[in-house]
């Protein structure tokens, strides 16, 4: 079986067998998206050096244009330099914008490449080209992937997934705008570049949301241990989003820090919230069959879309009454693993730990939850206090770097703040095919072993 695994590692990461892989992220320098700047990222194991690499507006390969940006003294095997090319004001193609009504978008199965590209040259010959893309479908992108068991893929993610503010430069308090934002993105727009895991932590307050003072909700997005938004219209995107794609997406209600102490009947209103929102389209468990006693890791994409449900609700089932903590649209919650207080050394050692999945390991054959986060107290222990951004500008490269090899076969939900400055959706598709293609000849490929 390891040599199998070996043999098709180097048959089917093409990505891997570049001479020199490059790739376009965001950086998270700026205020806003508006003003961020495009970064070139080459590696990992780039050996054979391309003389320069651009940046271009359209596709180099197609239509011959000016780059906008061109870096040189690409030396080391892998980097990240800062082009002074400007994000502008992001489109997605008709139909993914979230004020897009009554288009009908394309799909886009094998991503869709936004008017941003990056090619590597030598002299005029061009070498390679990659670009920033949406991946609006991805999970139809090979059927063996809707054939794994959710536990089996690797599904990208963010952490404090709603804690976003509409109009950075609206927001007077430092505090929010360096601390309690962790998003760039909002919950529509990382759905339409391809997150497919969104965590939540739930307040209850009657003192609502200050951006929008309409609104009567009681239950809000909080983070840091403030509330940010309410959480209704997050949920109205995500179901607009799955009834467009037809992706499967997982909701992890992950922890209630304002309001619920000592009040599970505010647990029971959640759900009644829950229903009314998404009740249609939550996978639900059918009780009369033995699909009860299977954990909803155990499900496929193909089984959590055969009655035409996108999403399944992680949900700490314990604090609700009985008998709602029987509720079939809620699974328990998964194991869930988080760098928050660890600083770099100590977070690549639990990596080793988790992703290895040998026998020591806490994680084993079950679906569970890497959080790739740095705390603001981690970061205080330092002497100095960084924002929420400078601690994602530090930490996700690492982390996704390390998440190249061999353990983005074990990864499962991999959840990180700010994720505009990695290729982490690229690295999990990637993953995902791989393992795909692995299920789908696992019988052929021992055949072939056997007879040698
Ligand atoms: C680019 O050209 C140089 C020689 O000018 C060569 O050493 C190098 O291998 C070439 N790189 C690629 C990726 O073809
Ligand atoms: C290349 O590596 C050297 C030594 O590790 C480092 O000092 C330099 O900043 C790196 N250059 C780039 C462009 O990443
Ligand atoms: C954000 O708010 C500022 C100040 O009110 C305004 O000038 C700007 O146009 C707004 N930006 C967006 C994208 O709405
Ligand atoms: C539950 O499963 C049984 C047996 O497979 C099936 O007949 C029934 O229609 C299912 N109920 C729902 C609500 O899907
Ligand atoms: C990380 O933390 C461990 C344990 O507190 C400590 O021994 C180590 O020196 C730290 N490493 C760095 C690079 O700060």
């Amino acid at each position: 079986m390891h040599l199998s695994f070996s043999l098709f590692i180097c048959y089917n990461l093409p990505f891997l067998l570049q001479a020199c892989p490059i790739y376009l992220t965001i950086s998270l320098d700026a205020k806003t998206v508006q003003d961020a700047n495009l970064e070139v990222n080459w590696g990992p194991e780039c050996h054979d050096h391309p003389e320069w690499i651009g940046i271009f507006s359209e596709d180099p390969s197609t239509t011959y244009v000016q780059p906008e940006a061109r870096i040189t003294d690409i030396t080391n095997s892998s980097g990240k330099v800062l082009s002074d090319v400007k994000i502008g004001k992001l489109r997605f193609p008709p139909g993914w914008n979230s004020n897009d009504v009554n288009v009908v978008p394309s799909e886009y199965p094998k991503g869709k490449c936004l008017p941003y590209y990056v090619a590597s040259f030598n002299g005029s010959e061009l070498l390679t080209v990659e670009c920033l893309k949406i991946q609006t479908n991805w999970m139809s992108k090979l059927e063996h992937i809707a054939q794994m068991p959710l536990k089996d893929l690797f599904i990208p993610g963010t952490h404090a997934s709603a804690a976003y503010v509409a109009n950075l430069t609206k927001t007077k308090s430092v505090l929010v705008k360096d601390y309690v934002v962790a998003q760039h993105f909002d919950v529509w727009s990382q759905l339409v570049f391809g997150m497919r895991y969104l965590d939540f932590s739930i307040g209850f307050d009657k003192i609502v949301d200050v951006y929008d003072s309409n609104n009567a909700d009681n239950f809000c997005i909080v983070n840091e241990n403030k509330l940010v938004r309410p959480l209704r219209n997050v949920l109205k995107d995500i179901k607009r989003f799955v009834k467009l794609s037809h992706e499967v997406v997982i909701l992890d209600f992950s922890s209630f820090p304002i309001g619920f102490y000592k009040h599970p009947e505010r647990h029971s209103s959640l759900l009644h919230l829950l229903h009314e929102e998404v009740g249609d389209i939550v996978y639900t468990r059918n009780t009369s069959t033995h699909e009860e006693a299977k954990p909803c890791y155990e499900l496929t994409i193909d089984e959590i879309r055969s009655n035409n449900k996108f999403l399944i609700i992680l949900y700490p089932v314990q604090e609700l009454p009985y008998p709602e903590s029987e509720s079939k649209i809620l699974c328990p919650n998964w194991k869930r693993f988080s760098t928050a207080f660890m600083n770099t050394s100590e977070a690549l050692d639990n990596m080793r730990l988790l992703f290895s999945k040998k026998h020591n390991s806490p994680v084993q054959n079950e679906g569970w939850i890497f959080q790739a986060i740095r705390s603001m107290e981690q970061s205080l222990n330092n002497n100095k206090l960084e924002t929420a951004k400078e601690r994602a500008a530090i930490l996700n490269p690492k982390v996704t770097s390390w998440l190249k090899g061999p353990w983005s076969l074990t990864a499962n939900v991999v959840a990180l703040d700010y994720f505009s400055n990695t290729n982490i959706i690229d690295v999990a598709i990637y993953a995902n095919m791989h393992k795909a293609f692995n299920m789908a000849n696992k019988n052929f490929v021992n055949f072939e072993i056997v007879s040698n």
